[in-house]
């Protein structure tokens, strides 16, 4: 149905480098995360993780503020109303899960022995949370649980993604980049 060759739009210049800033450093953030256990011998992963970790808070607050003040390009004819809604929900979940991921992960690490700096440039502040609390134990059991469904709901989207424009040639990631 679709063809790429028809008009497009594109999401706007501020939307596209944020969407792919983001997009990298969330990447590198569930690798870390996942793999800082069993690589700990090797590497200190921890500090890089929650560097990067407190990059994608702060670039998903000026995100949601910016997307605030536009309206999405429309979706090209022919894309299906489930589509559109299963992206939207998708979508919706990542804003959360960008702003949610990070402040959990900010609560754990306010209540370790290491200071929280910023790639050994500054230090960053800690949140008033210690060990054995709930705050720490309901921010740990999200972290955990939240970061699987953050990298499901990637490969889905990523999937959709790669779909769209191989399989059904519709002008969707073109949309993106
Ligand atoms: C979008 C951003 C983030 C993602 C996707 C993410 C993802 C993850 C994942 C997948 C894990 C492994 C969970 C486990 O197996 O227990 C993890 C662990 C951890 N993260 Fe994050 N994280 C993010 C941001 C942060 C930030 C900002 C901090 C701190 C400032 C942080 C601190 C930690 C700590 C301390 C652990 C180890 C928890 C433990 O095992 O005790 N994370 N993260
Ligand atoms: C891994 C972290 C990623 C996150 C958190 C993420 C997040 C998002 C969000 C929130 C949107 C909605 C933009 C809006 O309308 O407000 C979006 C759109 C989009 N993303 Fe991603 N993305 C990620 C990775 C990727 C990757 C790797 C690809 C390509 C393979 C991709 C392709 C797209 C496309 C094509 C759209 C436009 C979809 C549409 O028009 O409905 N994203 N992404």
């Amino acid at each position: 149905m679709g063809d790429l060759r028809q008009d497009y739009v594109r999401y706007n210049k501020g939307a596209r480098t944020l969407h792919w800033a983001i997009a990298v450093l969330v990447i590198a953030n569930l690798a870390t995360g996942l793999l800082h256990d069993p690589l700990e011998p090797y590497v200190r992963l921890m500090p890089f993780h929650k560097a990067t970790g407190m990059t994608i808070l702060a670039l998903s607050v000026v995100r949601i503020v910016w997307r605030a003040m536009w309206q999405r390009p429309p979706y090209p004819p022919g894309i299906s109303r489930n589509a559109i809604l299963s992206a939207r929900v998708v979508q919706a979940a990542f804003y959360a899960l960008m702003i949610v991921m990070p402040v959990t992960g900010w609560i754990l690490a306010s209540a370790g022995k290491y200071p929280l700096d910023w790639f050994g440039l500054f230090e960053l502040p800690k949140l008033p949370v210690v060990r054995h609390s709930a705050a720490y134990s309901i921010g740990h059991e999200m972290h955990e649980i939240l970061g699987w469904l953050f990298l499901a709901l990637v490969v889905l989207h990523v999937a959709a993604a790669l779909r769209h424009h191989f399989l059904l040639r519709e002008p969707i990631l073109r949309r993106m980049m």
